[in-house]
């Protein structure tokens, strides 16, 4: 048995959790600081670390009370190493070090889309070879791991990560902050009024999302110019038909031609209830590929699947020294930044 303190401190969420095994949770803690940021229309970094710095020590001790441990029953520390914003990193990596160095437990440093794409422990045994769409407020990447471990970017965003682009279509549209869920839920009232570019790549697998973007607002400007009232709930609809059909025709060529054993959504943008609809109804007569969805606990940041990403991380002997720092443009284990 295994027992894992996990710490999670790359955007706005204050999160620590005790993780067995890489796959039950113990307890999973997470101070949000949206109510914060939701002032200032987006994340203040400057105001994300204060926040940070004021939270973390409760967190990390509510995880621990909450799993009914203390430090004599963690076997090692996992924490988020990157990426993110270099403050808000910082915090964790801190408060890690520092509890890893009084209690002489081992570090785990942790990459923080290995941490989403592991989310998906919680749900099924993962089976490999695996795809893995992961999609968040700061990435967008189709991820192919041939084995436990093993991750190949095949794709990436060329410009806006999906999670940026419909935090900043919310926000032009004033629905304020964050973006995602607000477009999620007036879109269902929408219908397909407008039309938009679809987005195009030179590589396949890879993505773009501001030229969808700048239509968006385009559209808005041609719209208020002419006299013509905006219908909110139509753009927030055709906003996100077009940039969801993209990834999901990406997605389903890369199953098509790569023929994984699972496809697992991961990050804040998996949370989506269109894109799980959609997903759900091209992969259900494709027999040979599981296609796993994670909860909406565990698509947007948490410490839990910080645990289980380092739970494999610990397995592979992959442990850090007291030397090491915040990493906010950290690439994949194995892949060049
Ligand atoms: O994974 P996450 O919590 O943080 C990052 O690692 O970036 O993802 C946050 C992103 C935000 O851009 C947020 O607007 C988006 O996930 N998001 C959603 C939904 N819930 C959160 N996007 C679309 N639909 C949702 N329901
Ligand atoms: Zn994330």
């Amino acid at each position: 048995m295994t027992v894992l303190l996990a710490i999670e401190s790359s955007c706005d969420e204050t999160a620590a959790a005790v993780v067995k095994d890489g796959h039950e949770i113990l307890s999973n803690i997470v101070s949000s600081q949206i109510n914060v940021h939701t002032l200032y229309g987006g994340v203040v970094p400057e105001v994300a670390s204060r926040i940070h710095v004021e939270n973390i020590s409760a967190v990390v001790t509510e995880a621990l009370k909450q799993a009914d441990t203390d430090m004599d029953g963690i076997d090692a520390v996992a924490f988020t190493q990157g990426p993110g914003l270099i403050g808000s990193l910082h915090v964790g990596v801190q408060a890690a070090k520092t509890i890893a160095w009084a209690f002489h437990k081992p570090l785990v440093p942790v990459n923080h889309m290995t941490g989403h794409i592991y989310a998906n422990c919680f749900v099924a045994e993962l089976r490999f070879p695996l795809m893995a769409l992961v999609i968040s407020g700061g990435h967008t990447e189709l991820v192919w791991m041939q084995n436990e471990w093993d991750f190949k970017v095949l794709g990436t965003t060329m410009d806006d990560a999906i999670g940026e682009a419909y935090d900043k279509v919310a926000r032009v549209l004033g629905l304020g902050y964050p973006g995602g869920p607000k477009i999620d839920r007036i879109a269902k009232e929408g219908s397909e009024h407008y039309t938009l570019p679809t987005p195009k790549t030179v590589n396949p697998y890879d993505f773009s999302f501001s030229g969808l973007k700048t239509a968006v607002l385009q559209l808005i400007q041609r719209e208020e110019k002419a006299g013509r009232e905006i219908n909110t709930a139509d753009v927030a609809y055709c906003f996100q038909e077009t940039a969801l059909r993209s990834l999901v025709k990406k997605t389903l060529a890369a199953v098509e031609e790569y023929r994984p054993e699972m496809l697992v959504l991961a990050g804040g943008v998996a949370a989506n209830s269109r894109l799980r609809v959609m997903m759900e109804e091209e992969m259900k007569n494709r027999k040979d590929t599981e296609l796993i969805i994670p909860p909406l606990y565990c698509c947007t940041d948490n410490a839990a699947m910080i645990g289980a990403a380092g739970y494999v991380a610990y397995k592979h002997g992959q442990f850090g020294t007291f030397d090491l720092s915040a990493d906010p443009g950290m690439a994949m284990p194995g892949e060049d930044c």
